[in-house]
């Protein structure tokens, strides 16, 4: 697996992924990315060819905050292995369940999601800056027992 995780040191390169993967009104600077994985629980991957993810864990829940793939890179299961390398990380954490918001037209993370396990638990109007809702989707986690990670 190419993803590896991040430290603070790697925000430049979180950014500029994620701002070649979302619309300018949606775009993380370096700098909040930073004070994401600095906080408590806060973590995430790269993968070098052009994807990152960045979550957090409280408690026995986690979130996933951010997931982005480079454009040329999409379709070759970066999306993926980021995806299920912060299942595994949150799952060793303790997390018993994983939260993420996704936009209601976003059909490629939705599928992505929904085939991770994710199922539609929620509704957040007007959540973006566009004015679109987000739909809130949970997944049970796999004890770090059954996944073999710890
Ligand atoms: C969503 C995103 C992260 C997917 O990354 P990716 O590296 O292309 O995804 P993968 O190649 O690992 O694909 C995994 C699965 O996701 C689904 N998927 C990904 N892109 C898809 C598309 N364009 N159409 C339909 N399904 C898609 C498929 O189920 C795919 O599995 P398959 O290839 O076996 O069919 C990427 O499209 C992206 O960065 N989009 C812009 C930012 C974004 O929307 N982030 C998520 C916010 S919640």
């Amino acid at each position: 697996m190419s993803a590896e995780p991040v430290t603070a040191a790697h925000a430049d390169a979180l950014a500029g992924i994620h701002a070649a993967a979302f619309p300018p009104d949606e775009v993380w600077s370096a700098n909040v990315i930073s004070l994401h994985v600095g906080l408590p629980g806060g973590f995430g991957f790269i993968d070098a060819r052009g994807g990152m993810i960045l979550a957090r864990t409280v408690m026995d829940e986690a979130e996933i905050l951010t997931l982005a793939v480079l454009p040329d890179a999409r379709r070759q299961g970066l999306g993926r292995d980021l995806l299920q390398a912060a299942m595994r990380r949150a799952a060793a954490a303790d997390a018993r369940t994983m939260f993420l918001e996704v936009a209601e037209d976003n059909a490629s993370a939705r599928r992505l999601y929904a085939r991770h396990g994710f199922t539609e638990v929620g509704r957040r109007k007007r959540y973006y800056a566009n004015g679109d809702d987000a739909l809130v989707m949970r997944v049970t986690l796999m004890p770090p027992d059954a996944t073999g990670v710890r």
